[in-house]
């Protein structure tokens, strides 16, 4: 299975915060054109990248209830969405900021069905998946840890979403799909439950 190295990210850019909240809104309409690496590369490290060190150990962009990160991050890659990157599902390893492909083959037609068919990922050339492992974080914490993993999931989102609106891509979190045919779809392992779609592509001349 093929290993990718992403560009170093940028912890920089010319859009001001305030800038990115004020004009971000789901947009689910994509131009043809792939997905340049550099942009995986910002929005995976936006989700869940290594960004500082505490107690020798890494922390990551999105706040986690104490740090137990139960998130795992898929990148799944359409036919033509990349030029870099061949069809197929990868998983983003935060530590060494890197793509780890875990299907070679384009999945992109049993992705979308699962995705109860919705056209925003259909015509994605790239989509982030968010997937859980509830027992990280509820092993720490019995009564909240599911709430906590929920949580976690909507900073991860917002990170996406900024840095989407920041590059002037477009995204739109999805959350209707049928969980037992994406986790299929993608071949998850049993622990880990997918959680939130969000597809990402240049912006088409279509409104919204
Ligand atoms: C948890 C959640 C799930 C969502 N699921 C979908 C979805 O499956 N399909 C979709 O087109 N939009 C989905 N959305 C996007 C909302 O429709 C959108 O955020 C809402 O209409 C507000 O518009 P705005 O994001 O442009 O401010 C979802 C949003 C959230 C927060």
């Amino acid at each position: 299975m093929a290993s990718v190295e992403l560009p170093e990210p940028a912890v920089d850019g010319s859009t001001s915060i305030e800038r990115a909240i004020a004009t971000r809104q789901s947009r689910r309409s994509f131009a043809r054109t792939p997905i340049e690496i550099e942009d995986v590369s910002q929005i995976l490290w936006a989700a869940q990248g290594c960004t500082h060190e505490r107690d020798g150990v890494e922390m990551r962009a999105a706040p986690s209830a104490g740090a137990t990160y139960p998130l795992t991050v898929f990148l799944e890659v359409a036919p033509s969405g990349s030029e870099q990157l061949t069809p197929g599902l990868y998983r983003y390893e935060s530590e060494r900021h890197g793509l780890e492909a875990t299907l070679e083959t384009a999945i992109h037609d049993e992705f979308a069905a699962a995705s109860l068919g919705q056209a925003v990922v259909d015509t994605a050339p790239v989509t982030v998946v968010l997937t859980a492992d509830y027992d990280r974080t509820c092993r720490q914490y019995p009564t909240h840890g599911e709430r906590y993993v929920h949580m976690e999931a909507g900073h991860v989102a917002e990170n996406v979403h900024l840095v989407c609106e920041s590059r002037r891509l477009n995204t739109c979190p999805v959350g209707a799909f049928s969980e037992r045919d994406l986790a299929d779809a993608l071949s998850l392992p049993d622990r880990l439950a997918p959680l939130y779609l969000l597809p990402v592509g240049h912006p088409s001349s279509l409104p919204g």
